[in-house]
């Protein structure tokens, strides 16, 4: 029989490949998902195979990554617990469909997956899994085995001559795709800790950010970001451009205690470069032209949108249901936003649209000749109608 694992060359799903041949006599098929972390994939294959895979795919993903799940993300403004951007949330159904895929293809029983049992990423894994194929088998090695810590899988690797890097200690646990990286573990358990800024892969700290301010221009089509100063990209370039220019200004990380869906709180460290200035700019040009009803009604839409999304729960009717809500809420998201970078600062300094609804010939503290201030007269007398009722009855009831 054969299992697919979720295998990134890393040490826990090296000895997770070793483990489950021992445990169970099973062939194992590993599967590496490249959503853009930075890896020598040839290196990942040939490990995989000295390690006794059967077989070894990488497979990338990159493209529909940022096509069928960032940038609808990003069209609902959907933020987790007002700061994260959901990068690593967004992955793992990506990365769990392309696991059912190859099981599927290869009649594999089950899919293992290298994911603690303290954490979001099981959940993530599992309900795509079960949501794309019920029929599968999951195996968790880390809710299973005797094996507790990195120095019990290090002993373990050597007991079974497991190739593994002789890194020197591994001090965070990290998440990477091409949209963001975490940092969680070591000393940011305690979150007294302040962080510090040498952790960062993706950017800079803003003290060795330019002291000169870097504007960019994004553009828009119905939400989709399709150019940047002026220029069409492809939405790999596009986002691999803007992590550099973000970047290099210090944008884009955060440093939050956030709520698990497995009850406990958690601390990380997150670096979305690219993604804040797209996240930022896209809010923008819905402020320029999304009506007031629909921005508010949206915005409650996003939260629960981030929800879901965190939960990995993308593969559900809800979260189809309201993706279809935001997309029909982009038909005017079409425009431009210029946007500065300084010094970890990302902000947007001009916005347009042929859709925008801000006309400057009703708003003008000038003279105009499309609004007649006459009629606010008789819009207030009634939306403080009952503002009035209330008072009169409350004069009554004092002279009684
Ligand atoms: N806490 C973040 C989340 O739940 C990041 C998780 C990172 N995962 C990891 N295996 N290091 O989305
Ligand atoms: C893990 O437990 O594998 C990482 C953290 C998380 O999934 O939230």
């Amino acid at each position: 029989e054969k299992v697919v694992l979720a295998y990134s060359g890393g040490l826990d799903t090296s000895v997770i490949l070793t483990w489950l041949k021992e445990t169970y006599g099973v062939e194992v098929i590993a599967v590496c998902v490249n959503v853009g972390q930075e890896e020598d994939y040839d290196e990942v294959k040939k490990k995989a195979l000295a390690t006794g895979a059967t077989s070894a795919y990488v497979v990338d993903v990159v493209e529909e990554f940022i096509t069928d799940y960032v940038f609808p993300t990003l069209k609902a403004s959907a933020v987790y617990e007002d700061d994260y951007l959901l990068g690593t949330s967004f992955a793992r159904p990506l990365i769990a469909k392309k696991l059912v895929e190859i099981a599927e293809k290869e009649g594999a029983v089950g899919i293992a997956h290298g994911a603690t049992g303290k954490g979001n990423d099981q959940v993530r894994f599992e309900a795509t899994i079960k949501a794309l194929n019920p029929h599968l088998k999951i195996i968790a090695p880390w809710r299973i085995w005797d094996l507790k810590s990195r120095e019990d899988c290090i002993e373990y690797a050597k007991k079974h001559n497991i190739p593994i890097a002789v890194t020197k200690e591994k001090i965070y646990s990290r998440d990477q795709n091409i949209w963001h990286i975490s940092h969680e573990g070591g000393n940011l358990e305690d979150p007294w800790n302040e962080h510090d800024e040498s952790i960062y892969m993706m950017s800079v700290s803003p003290k060795n950010a330019p002291d000169m301010p870097e504007f960019v221009e994004i553009e828009f089509e119905k939400g989709i970001p399709v150019k940047v100063n002026g220029e069409e990209y492809n939405p790999v370039e596009m986002v691999n451009l803007l992590n550099k220019l973000a970047g290099k200004n210090g944008v884009g990380t955060i440093d939050i205690i956030e709520n698990r869906l497995v009850g406990m709180k958690s601390r990380g460290i997150y670096e979305t470069p690219g993604g804040t200035i797209l996240f930022k700019a896209h809010n923008s040009l819905e402020k320029l032209t999304l009506d007031r009803d629909t921005l508010s009604f949206k915005k409650t839409v996003a939260q629960k949108y981030a929800q879901l999304v965190y939960d990995g729960l993308w593969y559900t009717p809800l979260r189809e249901a309201l993706s279809k809500f935001v997309d029909s809420t982009q038909e005017c998201v079409t425009g431009k936003v210029k946007m500065k970078l300084y010094k970890g600062n990302c902000t947007a300094v001009a916005t347009d649209s042929p859709f925008s609804l801000y006309n400057e010939e009703f708003v003008t503290f000038g003279e105009d000749d499309v609004y007649n201030q006459k009629d606010a007269e008789g819009f207030i007398n009634l939306f403080a109608l009952p503002l009035t009722i209330r008072a009169i009855m409350n004069e009554k009831k004092a002279k009684k």
